[in-house]
C-alpha cells in the first residue's frame, strides 16, 4: 500500500523512531522499508508538518505487517467509511489506561470507541476520554468511557515501573525519550534539580542510571510527590532522590547552585528561567522546555541567551524538537550551558 514515510539515516533508525511512537505518529500497521544505509518510517496519515530536522517526507510502497486480530481498532467499529474517517489514529496508553481525544461530531459514539479500544489493547483496563491538561498543577481532565475501576496505574518506560494518577497530578507516556536523554546527559557524581517534577519521570531515570550524585525534585502539587514517593520506594536507589512539595519560587532563592537543571513548564517556565540560571553552576546545564511557534524557533534560543545573560554567560549546547504540539508549534528542548 501507498503511504507517506519519513525518510532517516539507518544509525538514527531507532531514535527517530521511538520519537514517532511518543508523537503517536508512527503507522505501526505497515513494515519499515530498508534502503541502502536509509530507513523509510511509516507515518500516520494526517501527521501534518513533520518538525524540522526529523527527515524528509516521501510516498513510498510499504508491505503490511502481519497480525492476527484487526490492524488498528477502527476495523473493530461497524461503522461507513466516511465516520471512520473521524476517528483519531493515535491514543496514549498509561500502563492498564487509554486515553483518547475525540473530536466533538463522534461525542454520542464515544461509548462505542471506548469499547474498540479495550478490546483492541493488550492488558487494557479503563478508557478516558482525553479533555486535556488545565490548571498550573497540569492536571488532566479525563472521562471515563469504558472499562473499569480507578485512574490511578503504574507505567513502564526505561525499565521504571512508575506510580501514576492520569487524573490528579500530570505524566505523559510520549516523554520517555526525553527522560532517557537528559539521564545520558548527567555525569558523574554531578547533582540534579528536577524542577516541577510531577511523579518524578526524569529524577527517576537519572537515578536509575547511575552517575548522579543527588537529586532534589520538586513539585507544587502534593499528589505528584506522594507517587513519586510511593515510586522510589520500590528502589534501591531511593536514597539518591529527595522528594519536596513546593513552589520553586519559594525552593529555589535559597537553593546551592547544581550543575544539572531539569524545567519541564512548557508555558510559564519562562517567568522561572533567570532564577534556573542563579541556581546554576559554573559549567552547568539547564535542560528547558518549552513550546515554540514553528517559525520563531531559529530565533528562540538565542532569545533565552540573552534573557540569562544579566545573571551569566550561557551558551546554547543544543535545540530539539520532542514532539509536534499543535499544527503551528513544537515542544522543543533547549539545553543552555553556563560559562566556567
Ligand atoms: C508539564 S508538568 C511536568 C512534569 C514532569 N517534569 C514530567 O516530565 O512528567 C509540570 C509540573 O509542574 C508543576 N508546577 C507548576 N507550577 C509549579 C510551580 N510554581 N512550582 C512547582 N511546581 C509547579 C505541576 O504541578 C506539574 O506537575
Amino acid at each position: 500500500m501507498i503511504a507517506p514515510g519519513l525518510v532517516v539515516p539507518r544509525k538514527r533508525g531507532e531514535e527517530v523512531r521511538q520519537d514517532l511512537v511518543d508523537s503517536g505518529l508512527l503507522r505501526v500497521d505497515l513494515e519499515i522499508r530498508h534502503e541502502d544505509d536509509m530507513l523509510v518510517l511509516p507515518l500516520v496519515e494526517g501527521a501534518g508538518a513533520i518538525p524540522p530536522g526529523w527527515g524528509k517526507v516521501v510516498d513510498r510502497e510499504f508491505r503490511e505487517v502481519p497480525r492476527k486480530g484487526p490492524a488498528r481498532y477502527r476495523d473493530l467499529l461497524p461503522w461507513p467509511d466516511e465516520e471512520k474517517a473521524l476517528l483519531p489514529r493515535a491514543f496514549d496508553v498509561v500502563g492498564d489506561i487509554v486515553l483518547i481525544r475525540l473530536p466533538a461530531e463522534l461525542d454520542d459514539r464515544k461509548v462505542a470507541v471506548g469499547e474498540a479500544l479495550l478490546r483492541f489493547v493488550p492488558g487494557a483496563r479503563l478508557v478516558g476520554l482525553d479533555h486535556g491538561v488545565h490548571g498550573s498543577d497540569r492536571r488532566r481532565t479525563v472521562e471515563r468511557v469504558a472499562g473499569s475501576g480507578a485512574w490511578t496505574t503504574r507505567h513502564h518506560e526505561n525499565g521504571l515501573e512508575l506510580d501514576v494518577d492520569v487524573e490528579r497530578a500530570y505524566f505523559s507516556p510520549r516523554l520517555a525519550r526525553e527522560h532517557a536523554r537528559v539521564a545520558e546527559a548527567v555525569g558523574e557524581g554531578e547533582r540534579v534539580y528536577d524542577l516541577c517534577c510531577g511523579v518524578g519521570p526524569f529524577s527517576l531515570t537519572i537515578a536509575r542510571g547511575g552517575r548522579a550524585g543527588h537529586i532534589t525534585a520538586v513539585d507544587a502539587n502534593p499528589v505528584a510527590i506522594s507517587l513519586l514517593s510511593a515510586t522510589l520506594a520500590r528502589y534501591p536507589f531511593r536514597d539518591r532522590i529527595t522528594a519536596l512539595t513546593a513552589p520553586v519560587e519559594q525552593f529555589l532563592p535559597s537553593a546551592p547552585a547544581v550543575e544539572n537543571l531539569v524545567m519541564n513548564l512548557p508555558h510559564e517556565g519562562i517567568k522561572y528561567l533567570p532564577s534556573v540560571a542563579r541556581t546554576t553552576a559554573p559549567g552547568g546545564r539547564i535542560f528547558y522546555y518549552e513550546v515554540v511557534p514553528r517559525d520563531g524557533l531559529e530565533q528562540r534560543g538565542t532569545t533565552l541567551v540573552k534573557l540569562l545573560s544579566p545573571t551569566a554567560p550561557f551558551e546554547l549546547l543544543e535545540r530539539r524538537v520532542v514532539h509536534p504540539y499543535s499544527p503551528g508549534a513544537d515542544m522543543v528542548a533547549f539545553v543552555l550551558e553556563r560559562a566556567r
